[in-house]
Protein backbone atom coordinates (compact mmCIF):
# COMPACT_ATOMS: atom_id res chain seq x y z
CA UNK A 1 0.00 0.00 0.00
CA UNK A 2 1.20 3.37 -0.72
CA UNK A 3 2.12 5.32 2.09
CA UNK A 4 2.18 9.32 2.15
CA UNK A 5 4.13 10.64 4.95
CA UNK A 6 2.78 13.13 6.53
CA UNK A 7 2.87 14.63 10.37
CA UNK A 8 -0.28 14.21 12.30
CA UNK A 9 -2.24 17.61 11.97
CA UNK A 10 -3.73 18.68 14.89
CA UNK A 11 -6.83 20.61 13.73
CA UNK A 12 -7.15 23.92 16.28
CA UNK A 13 -9.22 26.97 16.63
CA UNK A 14 -6.65 28.15 18.83
CA UNK A 15 -7.43 32.34 18.41
CA UNK A 16 -9.52 32.11 21.39
CA UNK A 17 -7.88 29.42 23.23
CA UNK A 18 -4.37 30.11 22.67
CA UNK A 19 -3.33 30.90 26.29
CA UNK A 20 -4.45 28.09 27.26
CA UNK A 21 -1.10 25.35 27.54
CA UNK A 22 -2.89 22.55 29.62
CA UNK A 23 -5.18 21.41 32.48
CA UNK A 24 -2.90 23.45 35.11
CA UNK A 25 -3.04 20.19 37.87
CA UNK A 26 -0.22 19.19 40.27
CA UNK A 27 1.30 15.78 39.94
CA UNK A 28 -2.17 14.26 42.13
CA UNK A 29 -4.19 15.49 39.57
CA UNK A 30 -5.27 18.48 41.72
CA UNK A 31 -5.88 21.24 39.95
CA UNK A 32 -4.11 24.64 40.87
CA UNK A 33 -6.40 27.67 41.21
CA UNK A 34 -4.75 29.69 38.21
CA UNK A 35 -2.13 27.49 36.16
CA UNK A 36 -1.23 26.60 32.12
CA UNK A 37 -3.63 29.45 31.35
CA UNK A 38 -6.66 28.13 33.15
CA UNK A 39 -8.43 29.52 35.77
CA UNK A 40 -11.25 27.97 38.24
CA UNK A 41 -13.30 25.09 36.58
CA UNK A 42 -11.08 22.99 39.39
CA UNK A 43 -14.09 19.55 39.49
CA UNK A 44 -14.31 19.75 35.56
CA UNK A 45 -10.55 20.17 35.07
CA UNK A 46 -9.74 17.20 37.71
CA UNK A 47 -12.23 15.06 35.89
CA UNK A 48 -10.69 16.05 32.45
CA UNK A 49 -6.82 14.95 34.08
CA UNK A 50 -8.52 11.27 34.73
CA UNK A 51 -9.88 11.55 31.47
CA UNK A 52 -6.07 12.14 30.26
CA UNK A 53 -4.78 9.12 32.19
CA UNK A 54 -7.70 6.78 31.12
CA UNK A 55 -7.00 7.95 27.12
CA UNK A 56 -3.37 7.43 27.42
CA UNK A 57 -3.44 3.63 29.06
CA UNK A 58 -6.28 2.65 26.29
CA UNK A 59 -9.05 2.82 28.68
CA UNK A 60 -11.06 5.05 27.12
CA UNK A 61 -11.98 2.66 23.76
CA UNK A 62 -15.39 2.82 22.81
CA UNK A 63 -16.51 5.51 25.90
CA UNK A 64 -17.09 8.85 25.19
CA UNK A 65 -17.19 12.08 27.23
CA UNK A 66 -19.45 14.30 27.06
CA UNK A 67 -18.91 18.05 28.50
CA UNK A 68 -22.14 20.10 29.92
CA UNK A 69 -22.68 23.60 30.78
CA UNK A 70 -23.94 26.85 30.28
CA UNK A 71 -22.46 28.81 27.15
CA UNK A 72 -19.24 30.74 28.40
CA UNK A 73 -18.25 28.45 30.93
CA UNK A 74 -14.87 26.66 29.37
CA UNK A 75 -16.45 23.98 27.43
CA UNK A 76 -14.43 24.50 24.33
CA UNK A 77 -11.62 25.35 26.75
CA UNK A 78 -11.18 22.35 28.51
CA UNK A 79 -11.14 20.37 25.28
CA UNK A 80 -8.24 22.15 24.23
CA UNK A 81 -6.57 21.77 27.16
CA UNK A 82 -6.93 18.20 26.92
CA UNK A 83 -5.75 18.08 23.72
CA UNK A 84 -2.41 20.06 24.56
CA UNK A 85 -2.27 17.04 27.90
CA UNK A 86 -2.33 14.31 24.85
CA UNK A 87 0.98 15.63 23.27
CA UNK A 88 1.61 15.30 19.72
CA UNK A 89 1.47 11.83 19.36
CA UNK A 90 -1.71 11.60 20.32
CA UNK A 91 -4.17 12.63 17.01
CA UNK A 92 -6.72 15.65 18.06
CA UNK A 93 -9.22 16.53 15.95
CA UNK A 94 -11.97 19.22 16.60
CA UNK A 95 -14.98 19.70 14.46
CA UNK A 96 -17.93 21.75 15.08
CA UNK A 97 -21.09 19.56 14.58
CA UNK A 98 -22.13 21.83 12.17
CA UNK A 99 -19.18 20.98 9.71
CA UNK A 100 -21.12 17.67 9.50
CA UNK A 101 -24.15 19.36 6.77
CA UNK A 102 -22.05 20.44 4.10
CA UNK A 103 -22.70 20.00 0.15
CA UNK A 104 -19.86 18.34 -0.95
CA UNK A 105 -20.41 14.72 0.87
CA UNK A 106 -23.14 12.98 3.21
CA UNK A 107 -23.03 13.44 6.73
CA UNK A 108 -21.86 10.66 7.62
CA UNK A 109 -19.70 10.74 5.40
CA UNK A 110 -17.90 14.21 6.86
CA UNK A 111 -18.91 12.44 10.47
CA UNK A 112 -16.74 9.28 9.47
CA UNK A 113 -13.80 10.96 7.95
CA UNK A 114 -13.44 12.71 11.11
CA UNK A 115 -13.71 9.73 13.63
CA UNK A 116 -10.65 7.91 10.91
CA UNK A 117 -8.81 11.29 10.96
CA UNK A 118 -9.11 10.62 14.80
CA UNK A 119 -7.14 7.50 14.79
CA UNK A 120 -3.25 7.42 14.08
CA UNK A 121 -1.64 4.46 12.97
CA UNK A 122 2.76 4.46 14.09
CA UNK A 123 4.33 2.44 11.08
CA UNK A 124 7.48 0.92 11.33
CA UNK A 125 9.46 0.44 8.46
CA UNK A 126 12.97 -1.65 7.80
CA UNK A 127 14.33 -0.34 4.80
CA UNK A 128 18.03 -0.43 3.20
CA UNK A 129 19.74 2.99 3.02
CA UNK A 130 23.24 4.19 2.05
CA UNK A 131 24.29 6.80 4.36
CA UNK A 132 27.35 8.58 4.72
CA UNK A 133 29.28 11.87 4.28
CA UNK A 134 29.62 13.06 0.73
CA UNK A 135 33.21 13.27 -0.16
CA UNK A 136 33.26 12.93 -3.52
CA UNK A 137 30.76 14.15 -5.88
CA UNK A 138 31.40 14.86 -9.98
CA UNK A 139 28.34 14.92 -12.63
CA UNK A 140 29.06 13.77 -16.11
CA UNK A 141 27.24 16.70 -17.97
CA UNK A 142 25.77 16.35 -21.25
CA UNK A 143 23.71 18.83 -23.75
CA UNK A 144 19.80 18.37 -22.88
CA UNK A 145 18.32 16.57 -25.75
CA UNK A 146 15.28 18.79 -25.88
CA UNK A 147 17.26 21.84 -25.19
CA UNK A 148 21.04 21.68 -26.02
CA UNK A 149 21.56 25.41 -24.80
CA UNK A 150 21.55 23.36 -21.98
CA UNK A 151 22.85 21.18 -19.65
CA UNK A 152 21.85 17.81 -17.81
CA UNK A 153 23.90 15.28 -15.96
CA UNK A 154 23.82 11.84 -17.81
CA UNK A 155 25.49 10.18 -14.81
CA UNK A 156 27.15 11.05 -11.56
CA UNK A 157 29.91 9.24 -9.80
CA UNK A 158 29.48 9.56 -5.40
CA UNK A 159 31.55 8.67 -3.10
CA UNK A 160 30.10 8.69 0.30
CA UNK A 161 32.55 7.87 3.68
CA UNK A 162 31.75 6.84 7.39
CA UNK A 163 33.91 7.24 10.06
CA UNK A 164 34.90 3.40 9.10
CA UNK A 165 34.35 2.84 5.46
CA UNK A 166 34.53 4.52 1.93
CA UNK A 167 32.76 4.32 -1.15
CA UNK A 168 32.04 4.79 -4.76
CA UNK A 169 29.19 4.90 -6.74
CA UNK A 170 27.59 5.66 -10.29
CA UNK A 171 24.35 7.05 -10.16
CA UNK A 172 22.14 7.40 -12.44
CA UNK A 173 21.00 10.07 -14.63
CA UNK A 174 17.84 10.86 -12.50
CA UNK A 175 19.50 10.30 -9.32
CA UNK A 176 22.29 13.02 -10.37
CA UNK A 177 19.33 15.85 -11.32
CA UNK A 178 17.51 15.10 -7.76
CA UNK A 179 21.89 15.71 -6.18
CA UNK A 180 21.56 19.00 -8.25
CA UNK A 181 17.77 20.38 -6.87
CA UNK A 182 18.89 19.58 -3.33
CA UNK A 183 22.25 21.27 -3.85
CA UNK A 184 23.99 18.31 -2.45
CA UNK A 185 27.84 19.17 -1.95
CA UNK A 186 30.52 17.64 -0.51
CA UNK A 187 30.51 18.22 3.19
CA UNK A 188 27.26 17.24 3.15
CA UNK A 189 25.69 13.70 5.11
CA UNK A 190 22.97 12.40 3.28
CA UNK A 191 20.98 8.81 3.48
CA UNK A 192 19.59 7.60 0.33
CA UNK A 193 16.57 4.91 0.09
CA UNK A 194 18.15 2.59 -1.89
CA UNK A 195 14.21 1.26 -3.10
CA UNK A 196 12.52 4.65 -3.91
CA UNK A 197 15.63 6.47 -4.58
CA UNK A 198 15.05 9.22 -1.95
CA UNK A 199 17.65 11.24 -0.75
CA UNK A 200 17.75 13.35 2.49
CA UNK A 201 20.14 15.66 3.18
CA UNK A 202 21.20 14.78 7.12
CA UNK A 203 23.20 18.69 7.60
CA UNK A 204 26.62 19.27 6.96
CA UNK A 205 29.49 17.03 8.34
CA UNK A 206 31.26 18.54 11.52
CA UNK A 207 34.66 17.93 9.75
CA UNK A 208 33.30 20.49 7.03
CA UNK A 209 31.49 22.85 9.39
CA UNK A 210 34.57 24.91 9.20
CA UNK A 211 34.34 26.26 5.68
CA UNK A 212 30.22 26.40 6.68
CA UNK A 213 28.48 28.45 9.64
CA UNK A 214 24.81 28.44 9.75
CA UNK A 215 23.41 25.24 8.75
CA UNK A 216 23.00 22.07 11.09
CA UNK A 217 25.76 20.08 11.71
CA UNK A 218 25.78 16.15 12.27
CA UNK A 219 28.19 13.92 13.08
CA UNK A 220 29.40 11.69 10.02
CA UNK A 221 28.04 8.25 10.61
CA UNK A 222 30.02 5.47 11.44
CA UNK A 223 30.22 1.63 10.59
CA UNK A 224 28.78 0.41 7.25
CA UNK A 225 27.58 3.14 4.46
CA UNK A 226 25.23 0.29 3.32
CA UNK A 227 22.53 -0.68 6.24
CA UNK A 228 18.84 -1.42 7.18
CA UNK A 229 17.62 1.27 9.19
CA UNK A 230 13.89 1.01 10.87
CA UNK A 231 11.75 4.07 10.39
CA UNK A 232 8.95 5.10 12.91
CA UNK A 233 6.06 7.14 11.07
CA UNK A 234 2.69 8.20 12.18
CA UNK A 235 -0.25 8.51 9.49
CA UNK A 236 -4.46 8.65 10.47
CA UNK A 237 -6.76 5.88 9.19
CA UNK A 238 -8.40 9.08 6.95
CA UNK A 239 -4.69 9.20 4.83
CA UNK A 240 -4.58 5.37 4.32
CA UNK A 241 -8.10 5.93 2.83
CA UNK A 242 -7.08 8.67 1.02
CA UNK A 243 -4.10 7.05 -0.29
CA UNK A 244 -5.54 3.71 -1.03
CA UNK A 245 -8.49 5.66 -3.11
CA UNK A 246 -6.04 7.03 -5.10
CA UNK A 247 -4.04 4.28 -5.51
CA UNK A 248 -7.04 2.76 -7.19
CA UNK A 249 -7.88 5.31 -9.11
CA UNK A 250 -11.61 5.22 -9.93
CA UNK A 251 -12.19 7.57 -7.21
CA UNK A 252 -9.50 10.48 -7.56
CA UNK A 253 -7.57 11.96 -9.56
CA UNK A 254 -3.97 13.10 -8.79
CA UNK A 255 -4.88 16.79 -9.07
CA UNK A 256 -8.38 17.04 -7.78
CA UNK A 257 -8.52 18.04 -4.01
CA UNK A 258 -9.73 14.93 -2.14
CA UNK A 259 -12.73 16.10 0.06
CA UNK A 260 -14.94 13.44 -1.69
CA UNK A 261 -16.48 10.16 -0.36
CA UNK A 262 -14.45 7.53 0.05
CA UNK A 263 -15.99 4.05 -0.58
CA UNK A 264 -16.99 1.24 2.18
CA UNK A 265 -14.59 -0.95 0.73
CA UNK A 266 -11.67 1.22 0.40
CA UNK A 267 -12.05 1.49 4.29
CA UNK A 268 -12.51 -2.27 4.69
CA UNK A 269 -8.96 -3.01 2.76
CA UNK A 270 -7.52 -0.40 4.94
CA UNK A 271 -8.65 -2.01 7.95
CA UNK A 272 -7.42 -5.42 7.04
CA UNK A 273 -4.56 -4.41 6.00
CA UNK A 274 -3.69 -2.35 9.25
CA UNK A 275 -4.87 -5.07 11.29
CA UNK A 276 -2.55 -7.11 9.83
CA UNK A 277 0.02 -4.71 10.02
CA UNK A 278 -0.58 -4.88 13.45
CA UNK A 279 -0.91 -8.59 13.81
CA UNK A 280 2.71 -8.59 12.61
CA UNK A 281 4.26 -6.49 14.79
CA UNK A 282 4.65 -3.48 11.86
CA UNK A 283 2.49 -1.16 13.19
CA UNK A 284 0.54 0.01 16.34
CA UNK A 285 -2.74 1.99 16.53
CA UNK A 286 -3.07 5.33 18.20
CA UNK A 287 -6.74 5.79 19.06
CA UNK A 288 -7.11 9.60 19.52
CA UNK A 289 -9.39 11.80 20.65
CA UNK A 290 -12.75 13.44 18.21
CA UNK A 291 -13.68 16.59 19.47
CA UNK A 292 -17.08 17.73 18.24
CA UNK A 293 -18.34 21.29 19.57
CA UNK A 294 -21.66 22.33 19.26
CA UNK A 295 -23.02 18.53 19.75
CA UNK A 296 -26.85 19.86 19.94
CA UNK A 297 -26.85 20.16 16.16
CA UNK A 298 -25.83 16.74 15.50
CA UNK A 299 -29.39 14.54 14.41
CA UNK A 300 -30.86 11.44 15.08
CA UNK A 301 -29.17 9.90 11.92
CA UNK A 302 -25.83 11.12 13.06
CA UNK A 303 -26.19 10.24 16.37
CA UNK A 304 -27.41 6.54 15.52
CA UNK A 305 -24.37 6.34 12.96
CA UNK A 306 -21.91 7.43 15.78
CA UNK A 307 -23.35 5.06 18.49
CA UNK A 308 -22.80 2.09 16.06
CA UNK A 309 -19.15 3.66 15.10
CA UNK A 310 -18.08 3.51 18.32
CA UNK A 311 -18.58 -0.10 18.82
CA UNK A 312 -15.83 -0.88 16.16
CA UNK A 313 -12.20 -1.63 17.77
CA UNK A 314 -11.17 1.36 15.26
CA UNK A 315 -12.69 4.10 16.75
CA UNK A 316 -11.75 7.27 18.36
CA UNK A 317 -12.53 8.89 21.58
CA UNK A 318 -15.50 10.65 21.66
CA UNK A 319 -15.39 14.11 23.39
CA UNK A 320 -18.69 15.99 22.98
CA UNK A 321 -19.76 19.71 24.22
CA UNK A 322 -23.21 20.63 25.04
CA UNK A 323 -25.24 23.36 26.34
CA UNK A 324 -27.98 22.59 26.18
CA UNK A 325 -30.69 21.01 29.25
CA UNK A 326 -33.32 18.90 27.89
CA UNK A 327 -33.62 20.05 24.19
CA UNK A 328 -35.63 17.68 21.48
CA UNK A 329 -33.26 15.54 19.02
CA UNK A 330 -33.08 17.42 15.77
CA UNK A 331 -35.18 15.51 13.77
CA UNK A 332 -37.12 13.95 16.13
CA UNK A 333 -39.70 14.95 18.11
CA UNK A 334 -38.13 13.24 21.38
CA UNK A 335 -36.97 15.22 23.93
CA UNK A 336 -34.05 13.91 25.58
CA UNK A 337 -31.06 15.26 28.16
CA UNK A 338 -28.64 17.46 26.01
CA UNK A 339 -30.99 16.65 23.11
CA UNK A 340 -28.47 12.99 22.46
CA UNK A 341 -30.53 9.50 22.10
CA UNK A 342 -30.12 8.13 25.72
CA UNK A 343 -28.40 4.91 24.34
CA UNK A 344 -25.49 7.51 23.27
CA UNK A 345 -25.60 9.01 26.74
CA UNK A 346 -25.44 5.61 28.43
CA UNK A 347 -21.76 5.13 27.16
CA UNK A 348 -20.95 8.92 27.92
CA UNK A 349 -18.88 9.96 31.01
CA UNK A 350 -20.41 13.37 31.96
CA UNK A 351 -18.55 16.64 32.98
CA UNK A 352 -20.37 19.44 34.05
CA UNK A 353 -18.97 23.06 33.57
CA UNK A 354 -20.10 25.79 36.16
CA UNK A 355 -20.32 29.76 35.49
CA UNK A 356 -17.39 31.89 36.62
CA UNK A 357 -17.25 34.02 40.05
CA UNK A 358 -16.75 37.58 38.97
CA UNK A 359 -13.01 37.21 40.31
CA UNK A 360 -12.45 34.06 37.78
CA UNK A 361 -13.94 36.08 35.44
CA UNK A 362 -11.62 38.88 36.17
CA UNK A 363 -8.83 36.66 36.18
CA UNK A 364 -9.82 35.22 32.68
CA UNK A 365 -9.73 38.35 30.97
CA UNK A 366 -6.42 39.24 32.54
CA UNK A 367 -4.95 36.22 30.81
CA UNK A 368 -6.65 36.57 27.70
CA UNK A 369 -5.00 40.02 27.61
CA UNK A 370 -1.76 39.48 28.60
CA UNK A 371 -1.62 36.49 25.66
CA UNK A 372 -2.46 39.28 23.22
CA UNK A 373 -0.17 41.35 24.61
CA UNK A 374 -2.79 44.32 25.19
CA UNK A 375 -2.24 46.15 28.33
CA UNK A 376 -5.09 48.13 30.28
CA UNK A 377 -6.07 49.97 33.10
CA UNK A 378 -7.37 48.81 36.35
CA UNK A 379 -10.72 50.80 35.34
CA UNK A 380 -11.33 49.40 32.78
CA UNK A 381 -10.42 45.54 33.84
CA UNK A 382 -13.28 46.07 36.57
CA UNK A 383 -15.87 47.42 33.51
CA UNK A 384 -15.18 44.52 31.36
CA UNK A 385 -15.40 42.24 34.26
CA UNK A 386 -18.68 44.07 34.49
CA UNK A 387 -19.66 43.23 31.43
CA UNK A 388 -18.68 39.10 31.62
CA UNK A 389 -20.35 38.94 34.31
CA UNK A 390 -24.07 40.75 32.90
CA UNK A 391 -23.36 39.86 29.72
CA UNK A 392 -21.21 36.92 29.19
CA UNK A 393 -17.53 36.16 29.49
CA UNK A 394 -16.96 35.85 25.30
CA UNK A 395 -18.21 38.59 24.81
CA UNK A 396 -16.27 40.37 27.14
CA UNK A 397 -12.99 38.39 25.86
CA UNK A 398 -14.04 39.54 22.80
CA UNK A 399 -13.90 43.32 23.33
CA UNK A 400 -10.51 43.41 24.38
CA UNK A 401 -9.45 43.38 20.53
CA UNK A 402 -11.32 46.38 19.10
CA UNK A 403 -11.27 48.10 22.92
CA UNK A 404 -8.00 47.69 21.75
CA UNK A 405 -8.07 49.71 18.55
CA UNK A 406 -9.53 52.47 20.09
CA UNK A 407 -7.19 52.97 22.56
CA UNK A 408 -4.43 52.89 19.60
CA UNK A 409 -6.43 55.57 17.66
CA UNK A 410 -5.81 58.00 20.31
CA UNK A 411 -2.27 57.63 20.28
CA UNK A 412 -2.25 55.01 23.29
CA UNK A 413 -1.49 51.41 23.84
CA UNK A 414 -3.64 50.73 27.55
CA UNK A 415 -7.50 50.41 27.32
CA UNK A 416 -8.90 52.86 29.28
CA UNK A 417 -12.78 53.12 30.46
CA UNK A 418 -13.66 54.92 27.93
CA UNK A 419 -12.36 52.56 24.90
CA UNK A 420 -14.42 49.64 26.73
CA UNK A 421 -17.58 52.26 26.92
CA UNK A 422 -16.98 52.93 23.28
CA UNK A 423 -15.98 49.21 22.39
CA UNK A 424 -19.50 47.60 23.95
CA UNK A 425 -21.85 50.61 22.30
CA UNK A 426 -20.13 49.40 18.71
CA UNK A 427 -20.47 45.62 19.44
CA UNK A 428 -23.17 44.20 20.89
CA UNK A 429 -23.35 40.79 22.61
CA UNK A 430 -25.96 37.81 21.04
CA UNK A 431 -28.94 38.83 23.43
CA UNK A 432 -28.78 42.22 22.21
CA UNK A 433 -28.40 41.44 19.03
CA UNK A 434 -31.58 38.93 18.70
CA UNK A 435 -33.69 40.93 20.77
CA UNK A 436 -32.99 43.96 18.58
CA UNK A 437 -33.89 42.12 15.57
CA UNK A 438 -37.30 40.71 17.33
CA UNK A 439 -38.70 43.88 17.91
CA UNK A 440 -38.23 45.07 14.77
CA UNK A 441 -39.84 42.26 13.07
CA UNK A 442 -42.34 42.50 15.51
CA UNK A 443 -43.04 46.23 14.81
CA UNK A 444 -42.73 44.98 10.55
CA UNK A 445 -45.36 42.88 11.44
CA UNK A 446 -47.96 45.16 13.27
CA UNK A 447 -47.33 47.61 9.78
N1 LIG B 1 -11.37 28.36 33.14
C1 LIG B 1 -10.90 29.15 32.17
N2 LIG B 1 -9.65 29.65 32.25
C2 LIG B 1 -9.17 30.46 31.28
N3 LIG B 1 -9.86 30.81 30.19
C3 LIG B 1 -11.11 30.36 30.05
C4 LIG B 1 -11.68 29.49 31.02
N4 LIG B 1 -12.94 29.20 30.64
C5 LIG B 1 -13.15 29.84 29.49
N5 LIG B 1 -12.07 30.54 29.12
C6 LIG B 1 -11.96 31.38 27.92
O1 LIG B 1 -13.16 32.15 27.85
C7 LIG B 1 -13.70 32.15 26.53
C8 LIG B 1 -15.06 31.46 26.47
O2 LIG B 1 -14.94 30.09 26.87
P1 LIG B 1 -15.37 28.84 25.95
O3 LIG B 1 -14.44 27.72 26.23
O4 LIG B 1 -15.51 29.25 24.54
O5 LIG B 1 -16.80 28.52 26.58
P2 LIG B 1 -17.90 27.46 26.10
O6 LIG B 1 -17.26 26.52 25.14
O7 LIG B 1 -18.34 26.78 27.37
O8 LIG B 1 -19.02 28.25 25.50
C9 LIG B 1 -12.65 31.46 25.68
O9 LIG B 1 -11.76 32.45 25.17
C10 LIG B 1 -11.94 30.55 26.66
O10 LIG B 1 -10.63 30.24 26.23
MG1 LIG C 1 -17.69 26.26 23.11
Amino acid sequence: MAIEIKEIQKFERIGAHSHIKGLGLDENLRALDVADGLVGQKKAREAAGVIVRMIKSGKMAGKGILIAGPPGTGKTAIAVAISKELGKDIPFVQVSASEFYSAEMKKTEALIQAMRKAIGVRIKERRFVLEGEVVGLDYNMVPNPYNPTQKIPESATLTLATKDEKRTFTVSGRLALQFLYQGIEVGDVIMIDKETGRIVKLGKSERAKKYDIGEETVEVPSGRIEKEKEFTYVVTLHDLDEANARRRGGLFSLFEPVSKEIDSEVREAVDEQVKRWVEEGRAELIPGVLFIDETHLMDIELFAFMNRAMESEMAPIIILASNRGFAKIRGTDIVSPHGIPLDLLDRLLIITTEPYSREEIKKIIEIRADESKIKLSEEALEMLTDLGEKNSLRYAVQLLAPAYELAKLRNSDKIEVEDVKKASELFVDVSQSSSYLKKWEEKMLAQ
